[in-house]
């Protein structure tokens, strides 16, 4: 009876290392950076002013040998490592490296936090790491690649922010003649009504190791939204940095008055006609008070 029980234990433990090893057992790491102006081109209002004019990180993500990410963090169904620290225990061991993570990690969207940003790739992706415990040197590790002008995207994709598409594989080749290894192009479609592809991220591929600093091949040169273009009009964009004043407050409202004088009517009429229909009601009371005092004292003076 308790040699039975011994053994479930036994096999349940070995259960346990099994899953855990395996999901862990991912290749390498993807480093992933965004340009900024190809993700608030199409609405730039929607996006934290002023937009940066160099590549933020999204993230830096445990990735399997075909390319496919390691799938989040699950208690049950993905317990890639025993016992990784929360979300929401992470913000308050990033304090030494704050400011070079709000500069080089922001989250682009107005209203958003970079807080939620940080959790949301911890739960997704550090979890999951080879730092489950340690989200400081996670989030270190990243900083320290995507900081190093050796993988700065806009030297070695060779090209400058233009108004002009390039072809994808030129980037590529560029890329690869400037640090030894292909990376990988993720597309973008922001202009409704047009098909041209822009260059939303470039994501570097980093061979598996404590801190990643070797590069490879990413497996996969550009993801699915690159390849629904056909090879031969696959040209892709960098547009220019979004320059976008830092008087917000004072400019739309210069641009509304100017631009829509009739949204103003229509605001401030409503409120001055209620404004002086009150008086004139009052108005209008006021006399009638004061024309029914008058006869009742000339009543009196009769009546006397
Ligand atoms: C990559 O490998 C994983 C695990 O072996 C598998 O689940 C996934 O479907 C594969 N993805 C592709 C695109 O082949």
């Amino acid at each position: 009876m308790v040699m039975k029980q011994l053994l479930a234990l036994a096999a349940a433990v070995l259960a346990s290392v099994v899953v855990s090893a395996r999901g862990s057992d991912f290749e390498f790491y993807k480093l992933s950076l965004i340009w900024p102006s190809s993700v608030c081109i199409s609405a730039p209002q929607n996006c934290k002013s002023p937009i940066p004019k160099f590549f933020t990180i999204h993230g830096l993500w445990p990735t399997l040998k075909n390319g496919t990410a390691v799938p989040p963090y699950d208690q049950v169904t993905n317990k890639c490592n025993v016992d990784p620290l929360k979300p929401n225990q992470i913000v308050a061991k990033l304090t030494s490296i704050r400011g070079r993570l709000e500069t080089k990690w922001p989250n682009l969207i107005k209203g958003k936090s970079d807080e939620i940003y940080w959790e949301t790739e911890w739960s997704h992706h550090g979890m999951c790491s080879d730092y489950p415990q340690d989200p400081l040197t996670y989030f270190t590790s990243t900083l320290d690649l995507a900081e190093n002008s050796k993988y700065d995207p806009l030297k070695v994709l060779g090209v400058p922010p233009s108004n002009t598409p390039h072809d994808i594989d030129t980037l590529l080749e560029n890329v690869k003649k400037n640090v030894g290894y292909y990376p990988q192009i993720s597309c973008s479609m922001p202009i409704k009504g047009t098909k041209q592809l822009y260059l939303k991220e470039i994501r570097f591929c980093f061979k598996r190791a404590m801190p990643p600093s070797a590069l490879q091949n990413c497996p996969d040169d550009m993801d699915d939204m690159c390849r629904s273009v056909p090879p031969a009009q696959r040209t892709v964009m960098l547009p220019l940095p979004i320059t976008t004043t830092t008087t917000t407050n004072v400019t739309p409202t210069l641009v509304r008055n100017i631009m829509s004088p009739p949204a103003s009517t229509t605001t401030s009429w409503p409120n001055l006609t209620c404004g002086s229909l009150v008086y004139v009601q009052w108005g209008i009371i006021g006399l009638l008070v004061l024309y029914v005092l008058a006869r009742r004292n000339r009543v009196h003076e009769h009546v006397e």
